[in-house]
Order: structure tokens, then C-alpha cells, then sequence
């Protein structure tokens, strides 16, 4: 296991430029395997989940290459393989093969899907999706489309997930598809914009979407800042004296997230980029949902903030989404969990070791470690680099002593 080595305590100041969005790059890779032609991503982060995502493609074929900051992938010559069950189980995103390679080779398979176990991770809904547009499921987990048909589809509830496994098969289907309850984080829209410059008609109203889609060709969209890296720096910031200045992130998509820090005493100053600085005051109450509710992902990483002044956090998308604060009480976090709803007490942050129990819990330990006076080891860190880019660098340009120690 790799780990981080922390020497903490230092106030971190300076620029911190946010990289692509780890939840917009991994739909668009898997879903340019639907069209023949070569499309053009533009910004995709280097990181983990993203490695392991072109790994995969590649062995149906995919061909990839780069220059500057824009990746191109080559789908005109694939073929159906088995999916490899060991890169797959490495990430959440290979859930999207499924509607992937149901669009594009006719069939698909079942197999365990990786990413943070954080919860049950139910896929009820992404088979709902498949069946509606024509697929048939066998017992031992192979997935068979005869003819991709249109559907209308109306979720129970808002997935990511199965929202974008909706819109690729829609995409691949000739004619029209409609997708009720289509969920409209930031990263689904940009989906949509690629599946658009793919030749797929999508309109979206309120949160149902028209796809009238066919025959595709390569696409090209532009990965936009990742708002979970950019909501862990402007934490961090506050954890750690109020000297960091997110650069390139869209504020309005951070606006459940800035909100009720802002109300509890927090500052924000906007220049060349955002800074979060003054920390809380009063005891923060956050409330997940989705988007434009307050994420998911961001509830472990603002949890050392809640620390300073008291706070609690129910989290609406995953109930149990908690494993982490055992870990983050090595770091002198204290905290209980009350009928679903984890309260996090005014504490002292102290050195320690820990290990990362999922990406953004791993992330939120790094963080509590960086403003802890002294040396802390978080063991896990391949975890964190699956979705955070290069924060050896980025947290050292920060003044950060940082070191990765793989052994
Ligand atoms: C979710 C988050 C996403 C986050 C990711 C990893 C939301 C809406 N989604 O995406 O922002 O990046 O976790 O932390 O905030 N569900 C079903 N059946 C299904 C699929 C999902 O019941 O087939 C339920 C889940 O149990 C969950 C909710 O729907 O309560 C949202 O899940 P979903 O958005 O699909 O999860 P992810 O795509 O992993």
C-alpha cells in the first residue's frame, strides 16, 4: 500500500489550479465507444479512475493517443471481448460499459463493478434502462440487444449513474427516447454536450430529457473543473489559515457548498480565482442531496471543517456514508452518529496514522493531516490519487511537506 507522509501544521497559501472533472471524463470515455469515428476530449484529469477508464476501452480496440491537453480516441476498429474483470472491478464508472457496449457490440456483461464501498450500490435502475431499450437479461449475468429500441423511462429517484447509462443507449437508439427524473449534475451535461457533437438531438427540459438518436459519429467536448477538487481546496484552505485561491473552478455549481459555510462565519474573497478564509463560527448543518443540493462527495471532505466549530451531516444519497469518521478520529475528530445523522464536535486536530477508507473519506484524512501540527501517515494513497490530480504537486506549490512513499 502506498501511503502519504505529512509533516503539518504549516498555513498553506498560493494558487491551486483545479483540474477536469474526475465524474464528467469518465461518462464521456466510455460513452465515445458509441460512435465510429475518433473523438476529441479536451482536459481530461490525470488520474487513477481516468487511467484505469482508457485502459478498459483499449481492450475493445480503442486506440489513444494525445497532444497538448487534448486526448483522441480512435473507435472505428473495436471488437466485443469479454470485459476485463480485474480492471473493472477497479472502478464505479464500468457500470457505463454496460449501456456502452450494449449500443455498440449488441451485448454486454454483468460482473462485479469497483469504485468507493461505501454503501450498497444498487444497479436496479441502470437495468431498467437496458430492458426498456430492448435488452434481455440471462441468468448468468450476459446482457443480449437484438434490436436497440427507443423507450420512455421514468426513475424512481435521481442516479447519476443510470442517467448516464440512459442517455448513451438513447444516443445509440434511432428515434426518439425520453428520460424522465434524468439526474443534472454538472457532469451530465457535459455528457450531453459531447453526445450532441456526436449527432444525437438532445433536449432537456427541467429534468426530462428527448434524445432522438442513430448512426454517430466522433464527438469533441471539453472536460469542465472538477467542483468536488475545487470544494477540497477551498476546505482545506479554511482548515489550514484561509491563504488558498482556487483557481478555474465554476463558482455556481460550488454554491450549496460555499452557502453554508458562508452563513456560519466563513469569508469569501474573489480575484483571480476564490478563497475561502475566517473560519466558522457557528455549527454548520449540512444536508446532501442531489445536485444542486449540497454533494455527496463533498460531505467527508467538509467534515474536518465542521470540526472547528461543530456540525452535523446527513447524507440524503448514501444513508451510510460515515466509514470514514472512525478514521478521521486517529486525527482527534470526534463525532457520533445519531439515528442517521453524524454530529462532529468543536475538536483539537492532532497528528496520527490512518488509512483511507474510500477516495474522498482518504481525501478529508490528507486534509485533516495537513493542518495537524506534526507528522501524520495516511496509508491508502493510491485510493486518493484515483480521483484527485497530482496533490503532491499542487499541495507542495502550496508549501505543504508532502512526501508519496510507495513500498
Ligand atoms: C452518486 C452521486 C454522485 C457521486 C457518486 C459517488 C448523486 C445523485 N449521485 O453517483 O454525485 O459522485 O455517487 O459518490 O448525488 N440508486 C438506485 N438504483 C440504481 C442506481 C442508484 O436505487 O440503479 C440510488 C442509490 O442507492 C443512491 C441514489 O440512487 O441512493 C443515487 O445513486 P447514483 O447517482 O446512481 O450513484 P452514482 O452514480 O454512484
Amino acid at each position: 500500500m502506498a501511503k502519504f507522509v505529512v509533516n503539518g501544521g504549516a498555513r498553506l497559501s498560493g494558487k491551486c489550479r483545479i483540474s477536469g472533472s474526475k465524474n464528467a471524463s469518465l461518462p464521456v470515455i466510455f460513452a465515445s465507444l458509441i460512435a465510429r469515428g475518433t473523438s476529441e476530449i479536451d482536459n481530461l484529469p490525470d488520474i487513477g479512475d481516468v487511467r484505469v477508464a482508457l485502459e478498459i476501452i483499449k481492450r475493445y480496440g480503442a486506440s489513444i493517443s494525445k497532444k497538448g491537453n487534448t486526448t483522441y480516441i480512435n473507435t472505428e476498429k473495436l471488437r466485443y471481448t469479454e470485459p476485463d474483470a480485474e480492471l473493472v472491478c477497479k472502478i464505479r464508472a464500468s457500470t457505463y460499459l454496460l449501456g456502452a457496449s450494449a449500443v455498440r457490440f449488441g451485448r454486454a456483461r454483468l460482473s462485479p463493478f469497483g469504485g468507493c464501498a461505501f454503501s450498497p450500490r444498487p444497479i436496479d435502475m441502470h437495468l431498467d434502462a437496458l430492458l426498456s431499450h430492448g435488452a434481455v437479461l440471462s441468468d448468468n449475468g450476459d446482457i443480449t440487444v437484438k434490436r436497440l429500441v427507443p423507450s420512455v423511462i421514468s426513475f424512481k429517484k435521481r442516479s447519476v449513474g443510470a442517467s448516464v447509462n440512459a442517455l448513451i443507449l438513447a444516443a445509440g437508439a434511432s428515434g426518439e427516447s425520453v428520460i424522465e427524473g434524468c439526474a443534472l449534475e454538472p457532469h451530465i451535461l457535459t455528457l450531453i454536450e459531447f453526445l450532441r457533437s456526436m449527432g444525437a438531438d438532445i433536449s432537456l427540459e427541467g429534468d426530462t430529457a428527448r434524445v432522438r438518436g442513430g448512426e454517430l459519429h466522433g464527438g469533441k467536448v471539453r472536460i469542465g473543473p472538477d467542483m468536488i477538487e475545487a470544494g477540497s481546496y477551498l476546505a482545506l484552505s479554511l482548515l489550514t489559515g484561509g491563504g488558498i485561491t482556487v483557481i478555474g473552478a465554476e463558482e455556481s455549481e460550488l454554491s450549496s457548498f460555499l452557502e453554508p459555510l458562508l452563513e456560519s462565519g466563513a469569508e469569501i474573497s474573489r480575484d483571480v480565482g476564490i478563497r475561502l478564509c475566517s473560519r466558522p463560527r457557528k455549527p454548520v448543518r449540512i444536508v446532501t442531496g442531489p445536485y444542486p443540493e449540497f454533494p455527496t462527495d463533498l460531505q467527508p471532505i467538509i467534515a474536518p471543517v465542521l470540526a472547528l466549530s461543530g456540525g452535523s451531516i446527513r447524507d440524503t444519497v448514501w444513508e451510510g456514508r460515515f466509514g470514514y469518521l472512525s478514521e478521521l478520529s486517529r486525527l482527534g475528530i470526534s463525532s457520533r452518529i445519531v439515528r442517521g445523522v453524524a454530529e462532529i464536535f468543536p475538536s483539537e486536530l492532532k497528528s496520527g496514522n490512518a488509512t483511507a477508507p474510500d477516495l474522498r473519506g482518504g481525501m478529508a484524512l490528507l486534509m485533516s493531516a495537513l493542518s495537524a501540527e506534526g507528522q501524520s501517515v495516511i496509508d491508502g494513497a493510491e485510493v486518493i490519487l484515483r480521483g484527485y490530480d497530482d496533490p503532491v504537486g499542487k499541495l507542495g506549490q502550496l508549501g505543504a511537506e508532502i512526501e508519496y512513499v510507495d513500498n
